[in-house]
């Protein structure tokens, strides 16, 4: 079973400067919601409560959102605004928050190492909470883990995305493990190629679940693709023993780390919620 989840969130967000200049961009507003609580509301239903945070300098936003804020309860409350804190609070009441600091940002592998001492020897969950996930019945998170229980081994979620897109994301060559088309055995991955060498249009989204023996592998990977300690570099590592599955999950996606993807879901849950 799947515990915890942790969230890399220590990256500068410098596609959506200035506004992250001293707001971190987990903390941005989809409608009235941040991106990080769209996150743990995910991992939430996906039966895991211990939140593991990797901040950084700047970032302190995101301890204070899951926090309580006394001032503004007492000030509220008893009002018709008290509801619009339900459901933070009901988080708050349900999760543990935890942190560490990234102090260098070499990557997301390196985030995930720094993140090793909140998560310990035991396989655990990756949101990145600027790749906005939805599903009416079951959330992505909660798929995957149906994925890993019955695998035993890292699980990375995919999307089919146009061939012309593959230099923005890890993309990884697999074969079907069974007769539906959403499990694959990864056999290959690289980490943003350019549509000529890319092994297929298969590209991963910011949600894994990985096994702890990854630890030990990013602490020997060096830098990848733009210098940086990559995840994907990792996991080709296990992926050469049988050991990572691709998921082509259900549901929709929303790029939040780009101004088209984070205006996208804007608008589509705003036609939700009327
Ligand atoms: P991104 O590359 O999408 O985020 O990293 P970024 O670097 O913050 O954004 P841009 O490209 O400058 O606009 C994917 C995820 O990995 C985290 C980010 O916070 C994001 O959630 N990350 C990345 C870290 O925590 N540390 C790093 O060193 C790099």
């Amino acid at each position: 079973m799947i515990k915890k989840c942790l969230f890399p969130a220590a990256g500068y967000g410098t596609r959506f400067l200035p506004a992250t200049k001293a707001t971190p961009k987990e903390m941005l507003p989809i409608l009235t919601k941040p991106l990080i609580q769209y996150g743990v509301e995910e991992a939430v239903d996906a039966g895991i409560t211990t939140m593991a945070i990797v901040s950084g300098r700047g970032k302190r936003a995101i301890e204070d959102h899951f926090d309580i804020s006394y001032e503004l309860e007492h000030q509220i409350k008893g009002g018709s605004k008290e509801t619009l804190l339900t459901e933070i609070r009901s988080l708050i009441e349900q999760c543990t928050f935890s942190y560490t600091r990234q102090i260098e940002m070499k990557g997301l592998g390196h985030a995930i190492l720094t993140g090793e001492t909140l998560i310990g020897n035991e396989p655990f969950a990756v949101v990145l909470a600027d790749d906005l996930c939805q599903h009416d019945e079951k959330g992505v998170l909660e798929q995957m883990t149906e994925v890993y229980e019955k695998y035993q081994c890292s699980v990375v979620a995919i999307e089919e995305i146009p061939m012309d897109q593959t230099h923005k994301y890890g993309v990884i060559a697999g074969k079907l493990v069974d007769n539906t088309d959403d499990t694959y055995r990864i056999t290959d991955m690289v980490e943003k190629p350019d549509p000529k060498e890319a092994p297929s249009n298969l590209a991963i989204i910011g949600r894994y679940i990985l096994t702890p023996d990854i630890f030990d592998i990013l602490r020997e990977t060096k830098a990848g693709k733009g210098g940086e300690i990559q995840i994907t570099d990792a996991l080709l590592e296990q992926a050469k023993q049988g050991k990572v599955i691709a998921y082509k999950f259900k549901g929709k996606r929303f790029d939040c780390g780009s101004v088209d993807g984070f205006v996208e879901a804007t608008n589509w849950f705003y036609d939700k919620m009327k």
